[in-house]
């Protein structure tokens, strides 16, 4: 994230000695990515991160594709997908991937007694229910329903959630999440035809200082494999940091829609950007005020992207049949648009209250063969007549 942060206490300096009451050091930890390049914090943390006692394979998510990839339109009822265990690590259920991405549902039950890193890739929880705090190395940060909560790579953390049902969208990024290149300027600050801005991020806003020993257990995963790292004490001990690398929040409900006389086109609700996809938010919105707009989207031939749709509420102007967790998957190589009687319905309507995230895929998406539990069969017959 392009914003500088300090949370706790730091010395004047980079690099010089930071003494505890007993006048031992502080251990100073620098994590980034893309090699000293890209985003960066300091860390100060009252143990050494480094000491491991042990690492043993814990468990590994075989991502297995469905047999049958002939070319269709999809939809996944994703919210009726048996979901057992309430990890939200561990009980993920992995519903559509590639090498860029892989989507899944999970719904939490409580806090995990492990915490969790993933090495490899940065990941967004979409919070489609719930809240809860995050709590991690940049300390504590609350979160609740239509929040998208980043977590870039490396970071040590944990979801401890709320009373009440939780439902999450984890979208798991082989390159880091960053907010679109368009809506920045030279120096990372957000313009003024960003649909949102610094003000509408949330950042850790406080620094627990964990200062426990005794085995702790960070689940490390490294793409499929999962293992258990073996830590002499608890890994939440930064008693300071600052930088421009942490985990952070943005709520769906603060993305100002753009919208125009005409129909205004899918890159005018992107949110985020990964490596090979984006992330789009289709928020509540007036619809074109042209006396003779046509609000629905014209038919269109994805070229070269997968669509995949999730549905955060059960309304949409151009599609019928769907509900709260519907994803619907419109691969490349199929034109699709309303379905029938959608465009002619949206002429004259002033409003939207659709409220949906998109990720378009530049490479092909596999269906999870876990996923087709809860698939719609009859989908792709839904833009027939009378069908
Ligand atoms: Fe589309």
């Amino acid at each position: 994230m392009p914003i500088y942060h300090k949370l706790g206490r730091l010395p004047a300096k980079r690099h010089v000695a930071f003494r505890q009451a007993d006048g031992s050091l502080y251990y100073e930890h620098l994590m980034g990515n893309l090699g000293f390049t890209g985003l960066q914090s300091l860390l100060y943390t009252r143990r050494r991160p480094t000491t491991v006692k042990s690492v043993t394979p814990a468990w590994t998510t075989p991502r297995e594709a469905e047999p049958d990839s002939s070319l269709r339109m999809r939809h996944l009822r994703s919210h009726r997908l048996a979901t057992p265990g309430g990890s939200a690590v561990r009980d993920r259920q992995l519903l559509l991937f590639n090498d860029d991405v892989a989507l899944s549902l999970v719904r939490p039950t409580g806090a995990d007694a492990f915490f969790y890193r993933n090495a490899r890739a940065d990941e967004v929880l979409y919070i489609a229910c719930g809240g809860g705090v995050l709590e991690s190395q940049f300390g504590s940060l609350a979160y609740r329903e239509g929040d998208y909560l980043v977590i870039p790579r490396a970071i040590i953390h944990r979801l401890v959630p709320g009373a009440g049902e939780q439902i999450h969208l984890v979208i798991e990024s082989r390159g880091h999440i960053r907010t679109p290149h368009r809506y920045r300027n030279a120096h990372g600050q957000l313009l003024e035809h960003s649909p949102f801005c610094e003000r509408d991020l949330r950042l850790p806003s406080e620094l627990p200082v964990h200062d426990e020993v005794g085995d702790f257990t960070v689940i490390t995963r490294v793409g499929e494999a999962c293992h258990a790292v073996l830590m002499d004490h608890h890994p939440l001990d930064t008693v300071g940091w600052d930088g421009y690398y942490y985990p952070w929040a943005f709520s769906i409900h603060d993305v100002e829609p753009i919208v125009g006389r005409l129909h205004q086109p899918p890159p005018v609700h992107q949110t985020f950007e990964g490596d090979g996809f984006v992330i789009c938010s289709f928020v509540p919105r007036l619809y074109d005020f042209h006396p003779e707009a046509v609000p629905a989207p014209y038919n269109h031939s994805n070229v070269m992207t997968d669509e995949v749709l999730y549905y955060c509420n059960d309304e949409f102007m151009s599609r019928r049949g769907i509900e709260f967790g519907s994803l619907t998957l419109h691969p490349d190589g199929l034109p699709h648009g309303p379905q029938p009687g959608r465009t002619e319905d949206s002429i004259g309507v002033e409003r939207t209250n659709e409220l949906a995230v998109m990720i378009d895929t530049f490479a092909p998406l596999r269906v999870a063969r876990a996923a087709l539990a809860c698939e719609d069969g009859g989908y792709g017959d839904s833009w027939v007549e009378d069908a």
